[in-house]
């Protein structure tokens, strides 16, 4: 029996591939959610546009202090696991609620699987880089997204054999959704978007919005960009960052700020974003996915692929520099599958290739889980 543990907006889209070959392939599974995310669009909104079965068990922790909510999911995956006894538990990413599963599973014997396993900022300040770092090492099967992700774990003396290169279940969920997304949405109609016409923006980082300077120059620095390329900005915002921006009463200037978008529409505005400037974690491997020049706005990242591949160049929080980065992307040629006529000019003529796999990912993890 397999169980699969999820918490956040992030973790529904990325099991819900896994979710999927675990129902094609009729196994016996079931999810657990932490509830660490909870409104209706960090959380169900995803459940209904991925079509998910409910989980079995939903623990309700909602926010918390990092000890406080760590603690709240660690018990509640105990008692649940103490019952069900599953042969393996399926964690994905770097949130908290991976680490309490990672930690409940291993200390009661199961076997751990950690999708996305092997990624380092190198940067301990992250309550994120923690979380990677301790799911990694008490984990059975890590699921390297990439050879990169692969060298980080053998450098911390990770054995070889438990580690799998196994590509990204991100581009399974593109790939899966992006013609379901093409039929379905109706957002760029809704907000009167033209496909090269915008700036997709994002940003949630605890160490970006909780700091009142980062978050002004994030702020500042996209509305110098907005204004240099006479382009509107569309920014979905997260209820962090929402929260801190009226604490800090700063002013979202000419920004459009929209409530969280569902997966469908997200990926539209993804897809015909001219540029995207994000702090998010899965933003720049799904802007590299689909072709979209991406600028990060952290002065680091866990995905060196996608700066490696030419789709992502970090900027940091400094306003000036987020508009240079700006500048060095906005021009790339994209390759994605709109008419001639809506893409944006491309100088460059730069393509780069997609590195976090083929899309096959959650199938190779399933057979890997079902061969001991
Ligand atoms: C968490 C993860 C982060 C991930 C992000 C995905 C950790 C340490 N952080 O950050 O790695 O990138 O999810 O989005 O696990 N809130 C709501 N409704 C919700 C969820 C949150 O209003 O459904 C608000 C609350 O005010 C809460 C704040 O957002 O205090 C932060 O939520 P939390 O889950 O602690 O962290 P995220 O910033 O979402
Ligand atoms: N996403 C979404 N709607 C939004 C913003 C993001 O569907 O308004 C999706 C996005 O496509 C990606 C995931 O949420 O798959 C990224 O989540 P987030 O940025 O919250 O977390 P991170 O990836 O940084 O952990």
């Amino acid at each position: 029996m397999i169980c699969i543990i999820l918490g956040t907006r992030p973790e529904i889209i990325k099991m819900s591939p896994i979710i999927r070959e675990c129902e094609k392939r009729g196994l016996d599974y079931f999810v657990i959610h932490s509830g660490q995310h909870y409104s209706f669009e960090m959380d169900k909104a995803f459940f209904e546009d991925l079509n998910l079965p409910e989980p079995k068990y939903n623990l309700d922790v909602g926010s918390g202090t990092q000890g406080g909510q760590t603690a709240k999911i660690l018990t509640g995956i105990e008692g649940v696991l103490m019952d069900e006894r599953p042969d393996v538990v399926l964690v994905q990413g770097d949130t908290n609620t991976v680490m309490a599963g990672a930690l409940a599973a291993s200390k009661l014997h199961i076997k751990v699987g950690h999708v996305e396993a092997g990624l380092r900022s190198f940067d301990r300040k992250m309550p994120e880089e923690i979380n990677r770092v301790v799911a990694d090492h008490i984990s059975d099967y890590l699921f390297a997204p990439t050879g990169e992700s692969e060298k980080n774990l053998l450098a911390e003396g990770i054995p070889d054999e438990k580690v799998f290169v196994a590509g990204n279940t991100v581009v399974d969920a593109v790939y899966q959704n992006r013609e379901i997304s093409n039929e379905k949405s109706e957002i760029m109609n809704t907000l009167g978007l033209k496909s090269g016409k915008y700036l997709l923006v994002t940003a949630h980082r605890a160490e970006n919005v909780d700091d009142r300077d980062r978050l002004s120059g994030i702020i500042n620095g996209i509305n110098a960009v907005s204004e240099q390329y006479s382009l509107p900005v569309i920014f979905p915002m997260h209820p962090r960052t929402e929260k801190m921006m009226k604490e800090f009463g700063i002013s979202p200037g000419g920004i459009r700020i929209i409530k969280p978008a569902g997966y469908l529409d997200f990926l539209q505005l993804e897809a015909h974003a001219r540029l995207i400037l994000t702090d998010s974690g899965g933003l720049q491997e799904e802007s590299c996915i689909l072709g979209v020049p991406c600028v990060t706005l952290r002065d680091n990242t866990e995905r060196p692929e996608t700066v490696d591949c030419g789709g992502n160049v970090l900027a940091g929080t400094d306003s000036k520099r987020i508009v240079e980065a700006a500048e060095e992307m906005i021009n790339f040629v994209d390759c994605r599958e709109t008419d001639d006529s809506a893409k944006p000019e491309s100088p460059d003529n730069k393509l780069w290739q997609n590195p976090f796999g083929d899309g096959k990912t959650s199938e190779r993890i399933i057979d890997i889980c079902l061969k001991d």
